[in-house]
């Protein structure tokens, strides 16, 4: 390199002699210093880009070691544009390379584990691996937020927030979701009745999950504006949980409009906890899960930690909201979809219905009418299997993480445990895309017998503390949408590939048309 600086400076000390004449004595070392300085400049810049360029590679193959991916990573950016506009053919072709496989973004080194056995180890070893969310998580959620607590702070917090999941609780939400529910199925009926045509289901199934959830969450202490003001931001978060994302929250990004969203929905979910406090001290009965929470703080025998602000209760409702709405939606839609395209399993519903609830469709329905309907219950965990919406949850290795006899993750590394290969293994579930909820219905079947490969809602520390709701709220949209409804998906060739907003979806929103059944 500097042979080559040397070469530079003596080309240009000999300029030819008429140049010369245009310039004083004093001018000449000037400018032949300054042209020397910048070649000096502009090489060592490129010397050391160079050089950086080489310890990426060698870095990223270090990593890597034997791991299936490829050889070498596109420099800086790495994989960005395939994580720009992921495809489910895209992620297959990556879980399908290895049981773990090695890529690079943004240098951030990633290892994709996509079996069983792996996906478990690093759902299950909170010593070396804890949750890191999409990176754009920290910025939406607020670095504070409980999601974000590991080892025994998180097991701490996490137990009060399991009794807002007890039996007790889900009965009274149970009330919300169907009273919900109709609203919603009536204004879709409503909306088919003004205009026949088949329309998307994507954004009205997100309302409907919204509005529910709002509800439960915070009952009448949000007005309705909220819940509309709430619903139509909210969408500016979910399309900012790309798994990479522009890093900084500038104006524009989608960070900074999912950051702005968020301020509005914590704003109105603070003061839904303000108001629960009050209704509480003032004796109400609990209404929703924050009068449920709030009445527990203040019951005599509860031993846990009794203060919580109504920031801290905000912000736990918000983390409900962000964990759910998007994987909700994705369930109900496909709930939907798989519905519609197997009339023989919508009958068998339906007849359930009929057999538990005779005559009773304008009559709530109850988590003890459910109790009562395995065949139901088995379509939604099998609608769930077949159309995970949650494919996979990025964590964090906090340090060297020996996953393998063969491999380590290094520490800082992402890595990934992806469910989807586990969902659809042949072994355990024959003919894994076909949509059988009777395998859930025979205790000998290979599906029961191995429930560590139905990873939908993950597993370990932090698996999904809404499991019972999730089905539950699912169940009731699809029971009450097959006893008030007939629904007619029109398909398209889009139908059946999937797009990834967070979740899953089918990419044509799916196209629905509905009518009453019952006059
Ligand atoms: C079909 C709907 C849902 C699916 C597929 C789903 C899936 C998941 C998955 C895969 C995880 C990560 C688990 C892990 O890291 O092992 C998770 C975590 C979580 N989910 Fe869900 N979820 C759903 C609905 C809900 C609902 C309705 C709520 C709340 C009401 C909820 C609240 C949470 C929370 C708070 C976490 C983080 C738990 C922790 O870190 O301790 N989810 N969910």
């Amino acid at each position: 390199m500097a042979s080559m600086f040397r070469i530079l400076s003596a080309s240009v000390s000999v300029p030819s002699p008429t140049s010369l004449a245009h310039f004083s004595n004093l001018q000449l070392p000037c400018l032949l210093t300054s042209v020397s300085n910048a070649a000096t400049w502009t090489y060592t810049t490129l010397a050391i880009i160079f050089a950086l360029l080489a310890l990426e590679q060698s870095v990223y193959r270090y990593k890597k070691k034997h791991l299936p991916g490829d050889s070498w990573t596109i420099p800086i950016i790495g994989k960005f544009a395939d994580s720009m506009k992921p495809t489910m053919e895209g992620y297959m072709k990556q879980w399908n390379s290895g049981a773990l496989s090695a890529l690079s973004v943004f240098n951030i080194f990633i290892v994709m584990a996509s079996s069983t056995e792996y996906s478990r180890k690093i759902l299950n070893s909170p010593a070396h691996a804890e949750p890191c969310l999409v990176y754009s998580a920290k910025q939406v959620l607020l670095p504070d937020n409980w999601v974000f607590l590991t080892g025994k702070d998180h097991v701490a917090y996490r137990r009060v927030l399991n009794n807002l999941f007890t039996h007790k609780s889900l009965g009274l939400y149970f009330n919300i979701m169907d009273s919900v529910t109709r609203k919603y199925i009536k204004r879709w009926l409503a909306d088919a009745a003004a205009d026949p045509t088949e329309k998307p289901i994507m954004m009205t199934v997100r309302d409907l999950n919204m509005e529910t959830s709002l509800r439960v969450f915070c009952g009448n202490h949000l007005p309705d504006k909220a819940t509309r003001e709430i619903s139509d931001k909210y969408w500016a978060i979910t399309v900012a949980l790309e798994l990479v994302n522009f890093p900084f929250a500038l104006p524009g990004t989608k960070i900074y409009r999912a950051i702005q969203a968020r301020k509005v929905a914590l704003a109105w979910l603070e003061l839904a906890a303000k108001r629960s406090k009050e209704a509480v001290s003032q004796g109400k009965e609990p209404q929703c899960m924050l009068d449920e929470w709030v009445t527990l703080l203040n019951d005599p025998a509860y031993k846990g930690r009794k203060e919580f602000s109504d920031r801290e209760m905000a912000m736990v409702v918000f983390s409900f909201l962000f964990a759910s709405q998007d994987a909700m939606s994705s369930g109900l839609i496909y709930g939907f979809q798989h519905l519609a395209d197997h009339p023989d399993i919508l009958a068998k519903v339906r007849e359930e219905q009929n057999r538990i609830r005779p005559g009773q469709h304008e009559k709530p329905m109850t988590l003890e009418d459910l109790d009562q309907m395995p065949y139901l219950k088995a379509v939604v965990k099998e609608s769930l299997r077949v159309k995970p919406p949650v494919t996979m949850v990025p964590y964090l290795a906090t340090k060297a993480f020996p996953i393998s006899d063969t491999y380590t993750v290094p520490p800082g590394s992402m890595v990934i445990p992806s469910f989807y290969n586990s969902l659809h293994d042949p072994k355990v579930f024959p003919e894994p895309d076909a949509l059988t909820p009777e395998r859930w219905l025979d205790p000998e079947n290979p599906a029961n017998k191995n429930p560590q490969n139905y990873l939908v809602f993950g597993s370990g520390p932090h698996k999904c503390i809404g499991i019972e709701y999730a089905t539950m709220n699912i169940a009731i949209v699809l029971a009450l949408a097959s006893e008030l409804t007939e629904w007619e998906h029109v398909l398209t060739p889009r139908s059946d590939k999937v797009q990834i907003i967070a979740t899953i979806f089918p990419q044509d929103g799916c196209l629905l048309k509905f009518t009453p059944r019952h006059a």
